[in-house]
């Protein structure tokens, strides 16, 4: 530190945002740190079926693009569940009292400053710990809600839900809401939905709550358009995966040659989003020593979007001891926002 930074730090006492922001790395976005890195990887593209692990999708420019999906007319989740939040924000404020507030998959935190200015209402100290793989977006989210929140203290976490969640330092206020909202819960199959409501209840002091917000099961005609909107954001998204692997692990996918695919299954109740290859090709990854050919229309899943029934959430929180205090809805019954506390 500089000598005139260090004597401007004591001027400025404890509000500047370089003291209100401690951001923790787990992930280096650009770099392969861990032997284990892109082991997920080589697992999900030498299956019969080839899939990838979703995080991928969230570099820098993954995120940015994730940012202009929730704004297209075709998704209506993130308008609808932001309805929701704007409605009930203080009720949920209420209920839980002081909290520190954890959000997994934070983004751009846009939502989170609904509930935000609900804690900042009640007169509660505001501390906020987002976590989030784009350590690029985390960083520049978390420094904007500091401008704007002057008594906010930031903790973050770039990383997986999976390190984040072991790693969270002690709770600083009475209670701790984990927020895990815009349906992430809908991009985890249900074996990984399992493992992550272990990590959840792991994480959670019994009387602390979980906030989750979902997407609800409704007809084809509103849900596939969501996900394969006129603009083609979606598809740039997809696509944009296969450009983080080709950054990451040394990788020379040609992205002319797949496209963009994506439909509700509806036996299964989910949205499937696939790269279609769309000629027979080899492709190499070279920092992880591997090779992969895909047949003319061969497929990678790169996404799955569950669409969830209310009444068969609420039963399996509450059998994971995730006990809903309270589920909110718009007047469609589109999105639902469940308060769950963690049963002692
Ligand atoms: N949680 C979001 C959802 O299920 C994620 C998402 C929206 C998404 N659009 C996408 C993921 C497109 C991959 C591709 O709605």
């Amino acid at each position: 530190m500089s000598i005139s930074k260090a004597v401007n730090s004591k001027v400025t006492s404890q509000n500047t945002i370089e003291e209100r922001l401690q951001i923790q790395r787990l992930v280096e976005a650009t770099k392969v740190v861990t032997s284990t890195a892109g082991t997920d990887v080589v697992r999900g593209l030498t299956q019969a079926s080839k899939t990838l692990p979703a995080y991928y999708f969230y570099d820098d420019r993954g995120s940015e693009l994730f940012e202009e999906i929730c704004e297209l007319p075709e998704y209506y989740l993130t308008r609808t569940e932001t309805a929701i939040l704007q409605k009930y924000a203080s009720e949920i404020a209420k209920i839980t009292g002081s909290c520190e507030l954890v959000e997994l998959g934070s983004g751009s935190s846009t939502k989170t400053r609904i509930l935000l200015d609900a804690y900042q209402h009640l007169g509660y100290p505001l501390h906020y710990l987002p976590i989030d793989v784009s350590a690029g977006m985390l960083e520049n989210s978390a420094r904007q809600l500091l401008v704007d929140y002057p008594k906010l203290q930031v903790y973050a976490l770039a990383g997986t839900y999976e390190m984040a969640l072991a790693q969270l330092p002690a709770t600083q206020l009475p209670s701790r809401m984990i927020g895990f909202i815009g349906s992430s819960l809908g991009n985890l199959n249900a074996q990984e939905c399992d493992i992550f409501f272990s990590q959840i209840t792991n994480a959670l002091q019994p009387g602390e709550y979980f906030l989750l917000g979902i997407d609800l099961h409704k007809s084809k005609e509103i849900l596939e358009p969501a996900y394969n909107d006129s603009q083609g954001v979606t598809a740039a998204f997809n696509i944009n995966i296969l450009e983080h692997l080709n950054r990451r692990f040394e990788g020379n996918f040609d992205t002319t040659q797949f496209e963009h695919w994506s439909f509700y299954n509806e036996t299964e109740r989910r949205i499937e989003m696939h790269l279609r290859s769309l000629r027979s090709q080899t492709v190499q990854l070279k920092a992880l020593n591997l090779t992969v050919n895909f047949a003319a229309g061969e497929s990678i899943l790169t996404e799955i979007s569950r669409k969830f029934d209310l009444k068969q959430i609420q039963q399996q929180l509450t059998a994971r001891g995730l006990v809903p205090v309270h589920t909110w809805t718009d007047s469609n019954q589109w999105f639902g926002l469940l308060l769950c506390q963690l049963q002692g």
